[in-house]
Formats: C-alpha cells, structure tokens, sequence
C-alpha cells in the first residue's frame, strides 16, 4: 500500500484541529497538530523562567520536544499559544520543529498534518492539501462560544482582534509564513456547520486519493 500524506493549513481557529482529527480517524492514519510542537516549545521556555528572544536557548527546547508527550489540555492556554505564534518566527526553531514532523509524516499507513506550513514546507509532496479558513468574525465567534460553552466569560470584540493579530504574525513572518501551497484545494468553512465542513474535506481527500 502507498503511503499517503494529509496536509492541512490555515489561520488560527479555523476549524483545522477538529477536521484533522476526524479525517485521520476516518482513514486510520496518525495525526499531529503541529501546533502543539510550537506550544511545547514555548511553554518549555515560559517554564525555564529565561528570557524570550534567545533564540539559542529556545532551539534547545524546541530539540527536546518529545511528540509522544504533546498535552493538548496543558498546551491549549491563551499565553502559550501568543508564545508560540512568538517563537514560530525563529528559523532555527522551525528547522528543529520541521525536522521532526518530517519524520512523523513519514509513518504507515499515512499520516495527517495540520498546521500553517505543512502543504508548503514540512511536506511539499503530500498526495493531498487542503487549506481550510474562514474569515476572521467567524472563528472569533466560535471561540467566543467554546469559551462562553465552558462556563467562562469572554468579549468577542477582544478576541476578534487578537485572531487579526495572530494572523498578521502568522501570515508576515519571514520565515514559512502561513499561505496555501499553490496545489491546495481552498475550503472555506465560514458558513459550514462542522459536519459540512468534514464532509467536503473527505470529498476533496477522496477525489485526490483515487
Ligand atoms: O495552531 P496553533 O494555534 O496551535 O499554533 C500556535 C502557533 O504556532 C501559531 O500562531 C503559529 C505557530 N505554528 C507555526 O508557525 N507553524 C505550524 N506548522 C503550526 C503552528
């Protein structure tokens, strides 16, 4: 059998993480939000108490990233995805990161990847890549809502303009911006309820696939 790569891009709360997840179920392949890695990293430095833009000591935590132990109920924190979005414009950061999703990707059967570079960067040949959006309004408002369905408070006008300043960041850096690989099929989900969304991700899989 053919080893298959899933390759999933785009901005913050897109709805990616939760298509990934149902698509690797769907096919029975591995899964990595490389998301995390960034959020491993930047949390392993918030812990070492040192300052922010050594970039030399961030390296060395971005080398010891372990993807068997990514948390995503420890790495899911508001400040440690700023952090993240902070430290993902170090190239040598990245280098260590990509190196180690490459090597994930390369596992059997097939593996899905979800982040801002991998139909671009980390797995430019990837049988299939998808990259999923939806304007900046609509995801704010979905996480409004998972906020305020968790029992907490939030003020939508706030995360609004946090979700333009990640994307700002994400899509400006100089190294591996965010952007769709030029071979990408675009999706975007901004008046999609979630199954609709899976279900034209599997379509545009499927197609690619046979
Ligand atoms: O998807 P997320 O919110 O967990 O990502 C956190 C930050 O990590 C994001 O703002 C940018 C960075 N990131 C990246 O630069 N490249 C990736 N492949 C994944 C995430």
């Amino acid at each position: 059998m053919k080893h298959i790569t899933i390759a999933i891009d785009g901005p913050a709360a897109a709805g990616k993480g939760t298509l990934s997840r149902r698509l690797a179920e769907t096919y029975g392949f591995h899964h990595l939000d490389t998301g995390l890695t960034y959020r491993a990293t930047a949390k392993a430095l918030i812990d070492t108490g040192l300052p922010f833009d050594d970039e030399a000591v961030a390296e060395r935590m971005a080398l010891d990233v372990d993807l068997a132990g990514l948390d995503r109920s420890v790495l899911a924190r508001h400040e440690i995805g700023e952090a993240a979005s902070k430290i993902a414009v170090m190239p040598s950061v990245r280098r260590a990161l990509v190196e180690a999703q490459r090597a994930f990707s390369k596992k059997m059967p097939g593996t899905v990847l979800d982040g801002r570079d991998i139909g671009t960067v980390v797995c430019p040949d990837a049988a299939v890549k998808l990259y999923v959006t939806a304007s900046p309004e609509v995801r704010a408002r979905r996480r409004y809502d998972e906020i305020v369905a968790s029992g907490q408070a939030a003020d939508y006008d706030a995360i609004v303009e946090d979700v333009k300043k990640r994307d700002d960041r994400d899509m400006n850096r100089a190294d591996s911006p965010l952007r769709p690989a030029d071979d990408a099929v675009l999706l975007d989900t901004s008046e999609m309820s979630i199954e609709a969304a899976f279900q034209a991700a599997k379509r545009i899989v499927d197609a690619a696939l046979n």
